[in-house]
């Protein structure tokens, strides 16, 4: 899978390119990440790619010319068919469903958003999935086009060294709830043991106090994910 990153900081992405699973998976050629400074397609001076309000107002405001252009320029590096996304609090919020349908495509191209906002002819040329990854302001996208990548990567075949490893995860495809608490040794750690039940060689008996667990948490955490479709069979609260 191939990600185009735009955004007016790249050196932002450099050390976390280089982490290890995400480092590791580039190497192995599983993903493709490229970082594009936007920076490069201003037409004024000083590579200036922001400007004032129209209409008067605080804070600077995104051009539409060096972004729309940047895009149009990055689309043409690889034929894959690319899903436009744009990182904004207006989007629509990211959550592993998101995430899921995201991995199947081919190719991202992702603009990172700054300042006060985006020239809104970006959004009407551009027609971009306009993705937020929660109710609260960040400074830019780079954050959020981080969060994105490793979200997504972690479902690209291959990326992970265990296959199944996220099936199991909190809110992955095999599990829309919370995850069971895990335990490794010691057994008992001043005086905090290990639950029995997990000691007991009975794989039948584990699985069912997973589940437990894993519903009881949930109900206790997050009672809005105990919905129907998240947990069949079971009464939603
Ligand atoms: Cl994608 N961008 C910004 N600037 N703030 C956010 C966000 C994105 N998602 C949540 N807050």
């Amino acid at each position: 899978m191939r990600f185009d990153v735009l955004t007016l900081f790249p050196p932002i992405f450099s050390g976390y390119l280089e982490q290890s699973l995400l480092g590791k998976a580039i190497e192995r050629g599983c993903l493709d990440v490229h970082v594009h400074d936007m920076r490069d397609w201003s037409t004024g001076p000083h590579n200036k790619v922001d400007d004032r309000p129209y209409g008067g107002g605080p804070g600077m405001v995104l051009q539409v010319g060096p972004v729309v252009e940047c895009v149009e320029a990055v689309k043409k590096l690889s034929d894959e068919p690319a899903e436009l996304i744009l990182l904004t609090p207006q989007g629509k919020t990211l959550n592993q469903r998101v995430v899921e349908e995201i991995a199947e495509v081919p190719r991202l191209i992702v603009i990172c958003g700054r300042y006060e906002g985006f020239d809104q002819r970006i959004i009407d040329i551009l027609q971009p999935t306009e993705l937020s990854i929660g109710d609260y302001v960040l400074n830019g996208g780079e954050v959020a086009a981080m969060v994105l990548v490793d979200a997504v990567m972690r479902l690209i075949p291959g990326v992970l060294g265990d296959e199944l490893s996220n099936v199991d995860d909190s809110f992955s495809s095999g599990n829309r709830l919370l995850e069971f608490p895990q335990y490794t040794r010691p057994r008992d750690y001043r005086g905090w043991d290990v639950p029995e039940v997990l000691l007991s060689g009975d794989h039948e008996a584990i699985a069912r106090w997973r589940a437990e667990q894993t519903v009881d948490r949930t109900k206790q955490r997050r009672g809005d994910l105990l919905t129907e479709e998240n947990n069949p069979g079971e009464e939603s609260q």
